[in-house]
């Protein structure tokens, strides 16, 4: 099979670097066409700027990145400096990238490059706030029926909420996007902390990418050594969940994954259940399926995997 084409959207945000570096290392399997940062994590300013430095960690600097929108579609921005520290990608220093911001806006590149390329054979795979992904949807409707999947990191069932009780922070951040391209009629698989909870960087795990001793490996290990602190001492869990690189290894490997075809709807209008994605797991409404909700992961083969590509930067 030929390496699926891939517009990363991303606010990165550790999690998000660890999700582009195996994008990057894994050519047989994805061909990267664009980068695409969006306001979430961190402001634009750096979301766009850490996205430069990954590709230059990976040593990819052909990869195109583009700025997108700087805050959500009808709402104030918020973001996660609790988190993911003043930078975004506070852990590792890494240095100020050189190679160029592309010009073009974020959301013109999507839309031209899913005119451009063939119909159905561009997967949107969305790392953060939706803003970006709809903001192309209302600008040029006609490019939706030409992309292939979209594939995000967003929401929680079981899990509910990261950001408030109820509500996951990418989804959160941007509802009305989020709604936007649940109702869009795209194929859609969902990453939700149902899952992400699940992909733990434990102790052994760190090791394996310090023991790597590559700038990535060693850069990885220092990313989640520094944003869990925050998931060890709310959770007690015992290491950082990596969220975002289920997007990019759900592409790679799906066996990994399993979840249910069901109905997944975006709360707008409550301040109290804001950005709350309410996933009809039991198949209780006779609404219509919209999204695969994925559930559960194989952790060990998730880490192997990982550890394995990001070997190869
Ligand atoms: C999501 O929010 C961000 O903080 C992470 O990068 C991830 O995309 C987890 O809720
Ligand atoms: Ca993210």
């Amino acid at each position: 099979m030929p390496p699926r084409k891939i517009i990363i959207d991303t606010d990165p945000g550790q999690d998000d670097a660890v999700a582009i570096l195996l994008a990057l290392a894994s050519p047989e399997d994805i061909e990267v066409l664009g980068i695409t940062a969006v306001a979430g994590n961190v402001p634009l300013e750096l979301t766009q700027k850490n996205a430069r430095v990954v590709c230059e960690l990976a040593g990819k600097t052909d990869v195109p990145v583009f700025a997108g929108c700087d805050r959500p579609m009808g709402r104030q921005l918020v973001t996660a400096e609790h988190v993911h520290g003043k930078t975004g990608l506070d852990g590792p220093s890494l240095p100020n990238p050189v190679m160029p911001l592309q010009d073009q806006h974020a959301v013109d590149f999507i839309i031209d490059t899913l005119r451009r390329e063939d119909s159905g054979t561009v997967t949107l795979c969305v790392l953060g706030p939706l803003t970006n992904i709809a903001t192309a949807f209302e600008k040029a409707p006609d490019v939706i029926e030409r992309v292939q999947q979209i594939i995000l990191m967003g929401g929680a069932y079981f899990e509910v909420g990261n950001i408030t009780p109820t509500a996951e922070f990418n989804i959160y951040v941007d509802p009305e996007a989020a709604e936007i391209t649940f109702k869009s009629g795209v194929d859609i698989v969902v990453l939700p902390l149902d899952v992400t909870h699940k992909a733990l960087v434990t102790q052994p795990r760190n090791d394996a990418f310090r023991d790597l001793d590559t700038p990535s490996g060693i850069a990885v290990a220092q990313m989640t050594d520094f944003f869990e602190r925050f998931d060890k001492e709310k959770y007690g869990s015992s290491g950082a969940p990596l969220h975002d690189p289920c997007v990019t290894a759900y592409l790679i490997a799906p066996e990994l994954f399993s979840g249910r075809h069901i109905n997944v709807e975006i709360e707008t209008q409550s301040d109290l259940t804001r950005g709350m994605t309410v996933a009809d797991w039991w198949g209780v409404t006779d609404r219509p399926a919209n999204a695969t909700f994925i559930g559960d992961l194989d952790a060990d083969g998730f880490f192997a995997l990982l550890v394995e590509r990001i070997g190869r930067l």
